[in-house]
């Protein structure tokens, strides 16, 4: 079916935070943020400030009536700055005022002193320093130190990612409105609507349940809303409390790019050792995390840097440490696939090094040491794998050897133009880490016209979770989508939810609505027994009518709910499911924390520009292990998306902070994001489907973050063109490939005088 959004969508009538319509006196907040990235405050003068038209307070760290806190996972973050300021963009002040160009407006008349400390920019430098957030983390499988000796080939090497903006199309904001009794209602552009009740809590010092958190849809999250909206909610909180007004603060895009956290920058060590077949048999890595200047969901992040450190493959011997730097940048944060692309790309390019060396496609290391069912992961968790079907049937598909042939002929006979090729298996553990998180709620409400409205934890956020939600309820009843609404998403509804990441939310919302949905059903079905004198398990709904062995009633949905109704039954149900089976100790680093493993194989194929250091990705043929697809159309969309936001952080998005701590790249017309020319120009995907995995919603699998990390294949296969070019190029792994990069590392230094382009040569 279609995802339920798309009409509303394309009518412009769907509702997004700034689309609520406004109570009469609704005040404008707008942050007053650090000038500098680290610091002590000398002094701040507001009067100017709060003597401009339309101003009605301005708001420091003193007026907070509880804690000055909002940090999740660690109590390290204030909301407002208080003494100290740790990032440049950090909330000092928050301005309330009767407009937003009001606010806005004297935000800039606030004058603040900071004596200035010293700014760490670099998670190395931090980690030097013993700047780190949390100990380091190392995970073990086997004995890598005395792996070494009865290695063949061992090489070492060091390889790095950028961060990435988010670049969600709805900013981030949030709107207070003070009710009776000091309650609030807060709308949010959150991820995670219990996290938004939790800061607020802690910041106003009112009860969870005097809290009513009110998601309808985002407009993009992919991880920067899972955390980071806390504070534009707990800010408006604080305003609406103490102004008994409703306070709105929508950010505009320059604020939301410096103030905000983005994906985690990581430097990283690796050492790989193969035997004379190719086979890896040690594996070492050290992964430096930038995690900015409060912890913010960084361990977690960590945690699956180092869960996702040996991608797809199967290595004996692993030792994988990890370390989470604090620096002077915003607190970086979730961004779909949370750590695990970062760990993705260090195996990949110890892999690239290794072949690079040997003089052999990666291709034929990657081919030889994918993990198969049975093979431990270097966490303890046995693969049940799908690795080898998936890159087997993408070689025999695409015809692997037909693409290489018409690589090597087009390489052949272009000078300029050079094409790459590259595979780019991957493997995500779906789950989240921190195993308590594995648990949802659902309430379902079946009125007596027969409609069925189902609220559940679940945040749209563009990824089609309420049309899966729809689905599951629609497919237990057995009636038409037009019967079932998905409510927004309300903490006065569903209590103590899990954010909507982790790919995991169709999974563990959608067996909540499946037990709810089937308890009512149940209940339906003993008062069609108890009318027809025969035992449930006679009963069934079939596309809206009741049948009773095997033969079709008289009787439609509606006038069995109204029977039940009549007959005092409860037509509603909350209902709730924690994931079995999954553990984790973290003491020893072992355990079985995913319910289930996502795999796929892309065959990535790119042309560089070796004049101008431009390229395109001419294809991205993927097989990816869908599980049993609830829904084909929202899951391509989500592959396709993945993929290209994948290739951005890849090789176009740079964040760039200076030595200060400043962000440079503040805006779009600085942050190159990937528009249509970026866009491969055929995206394949082949559904592999199975119906194994039964802790998936029908034995579909989970399908947000995997595919981002196709792109990482983009990467190596414009080393590989590039290489083609220029075989002594420099190109040290440090990502994103930005044609910049690739012109200089095509004429670096080494480069011999005879392959630089001549003038007049014929480059098409
Ligand atoms: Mo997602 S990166 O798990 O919000």
């Amino acid at each position: 079916m279609n995802n339920i959004d798309s009409i509303t969508h394309l009518r412009g009538e769907s509702i997004y935070l700034d689309d609520i319509p406004l109570i009469n006196g609704t005040l404008f907040a707008a942050a007053f943020p650090s000038p500098i990235a680290h610091g002590i405050i000398k002094q701040l003068d507001l009067s100017e400030a709060e003597n401009m038209p339309g101003v009605a307070r301005i708001f420091t760290c003193k007026d907070i009536p509880s804690e000055n806190q909002v940090g999740g996972i660690i109590p390290d973050e204030p909301l407002l700055a208080d003494h100290h300021v740790h990032f440049c963009g950090m909330p000092i002040a928050l301005v309330v005022a009767e407009t937003r160009d009001a606010a806005r407006a004297a935000v800039k008349k606030i004058k603040v002193v900071i004596e200035p400390l010293p700014v760490i920019t670099n998670p190395r430098e931090a980690q030097e320093n013993n700047e780190l957030i949390v100990p380091p983390r190392t995970f073990r499988l086997g004995d890598t130190a005395n792996t070494w000796p009865q290695c063949a080939h061992v090489f070492e090497g060091s390889a790095d990612t950028n961060g990435q903006e988010h670049l969600y199309i709805e900013t981030q904001g949030a709107y207070a409105l003070p009710q009776e009794n000091n309650a609030l209602k807060i709308y949010s552009s959150t991820q995670a609507p219990t996290a938004v009740q939790r800061a607020v809590s802690k910041v106003t010092g009112l009860s969870m349940h005097q809290l009513d958190i009110e998601v309808i849809r985002l407009g993009g999250g992919f991880g920067g809303k899972e955390d980071q909206a806390n504070t534009w909610a707990a800010l408006c909180a604080l305003a609406a409390l103490l102004l008994k007004k409703p306070v709105k603060y929508s950010l505009h895009r320059m604020e939301d790019m410096a103030m905000t956290g983005k994906r985690h920058p990581y430097s990283s060590d690796f050492k790989i050792g193969l035997d004379n077949n190719y086979k890896i048999l040690a594996y070492e890595a050290r992964f430096f995390q930038n995690a900015g200047a409060a912890a913010d969901l960084s361990p977690a992040v960590l945690e699956r840097t180092l869960f996702h450190c040996t991608n797809a493959y199967f290595i004996p011997n692993v030792t994988a440490t990890a370390y989470s730097c604090r620096t002077h940048l915003p607190p970086n944060t979730a961004f779909r696939g949370f750590g695990g692309p970062q760990g993705m790309f260090v195996i990949e390019a110890a892999i690239a090094k290794a072949a690079e060396a040997l003089g052999i496609p990666a291709s034929v290391i990657q081919e030889k040491n994918l993990i198969t069912t049975g093979d431990e992961f270097p966490y303890g968790q046995k693969a049940e794998s799908e690795a080898t079907a998936c890159w087997q049937n993408a070689m025999q598909l695409y015809d692997i050897g037909s693409i290489r042939r018409q690589q090597a002929a087009f390489n052949n006979s272009h000078k300029l133009l050079k094409k790459g090729l590259a595979l780019m298996p991957i493997c995500f553990g779906i789950s989240f880490t921190k195993t308590l998180m594995n648990q949802a709620r659902a309430q379902v409400h079946v009125y007596t016209d027969g409609s069925v409205a189902v609220s559940t934890g679940a945040v749209e956020m563009g990824q089609g979770v309420n049309t899966k939600m729809l689905q599951v309820a629609a497919q237990v009843f057995s009636i038409p989508a037009s019967q079932v609404k998905i409510q927004s998403t309300s903490t006065y509804r569903i209590a103590n939810t899990s954010p909507s990441a982790a790919s995991a939310t169709a999974d563990l919302n959608g067996k909540a609505v499946l037990l709810a949905c089937t308890e009512i059903l149940n209940r339906l079905k003993a008062v069609a027994a108890e009318e027809w004198n025969t035992p449930p398990t006679a009963i069934e709904l079939k596309d809206e009518w009741l049948w009773v062995n095997g033969e079709k009633t008289g009787w439609d949905w509606k006038r069995l709910v109204m029977t039940a109704f009549v007959k005092r039954i409860s037509l509603s149900e909350h209902a709730h499911y924690a994931t079995p089976e999954i553990h984790f100790d973290a003491s020893k680093e072992k355990g079985h924390p995913f319910a289930y493993h996502v795999y796929g194989t892309a065959i990535v194929e790119t042309t560089v520009d070796c004049l101008r250091g431009i390229y395109t990705t001419d294809a991205v043929k993927v097989v990816h292990d869908f599980g049993s697809s609830m829904n084909t159309a929202i899951d391509l969309g989500q592959i396709e998306g993945g993929i290209v936001q994948g290739i951005g952080w890849m090789t176009l998005e740079e964040v760039i902070y200076d030595k200060e701590g400043r962000l440079r790249s503040n805006a779009l017309s600085t942050y190159k994001v990937p528009d249509v020319y970026s866009v491969p120009k055929e995206i394949a995907i082949h559904y592999l489907a199975t119906e194994k995995d039964n802790l998936a919603i029908f034995r579909s699998k989970a399908v947000g973050e995997p595919p981002l990390m196709y792109g990482i294949g983009v990467y190596f296969a414009l080393r590989n063109a590039m290489r083609a070019f220029n075989p002594n190029a420099v190109m040290p792994f440090d990502a994103p490939m930005t044609p910049e990069k690739v012109l200089m590392a095509l004429y670096a230094a080494t480069a011999t005088a005879a392959i630089k382009p001549q003038a007049g040569v014929n480059i098409i």
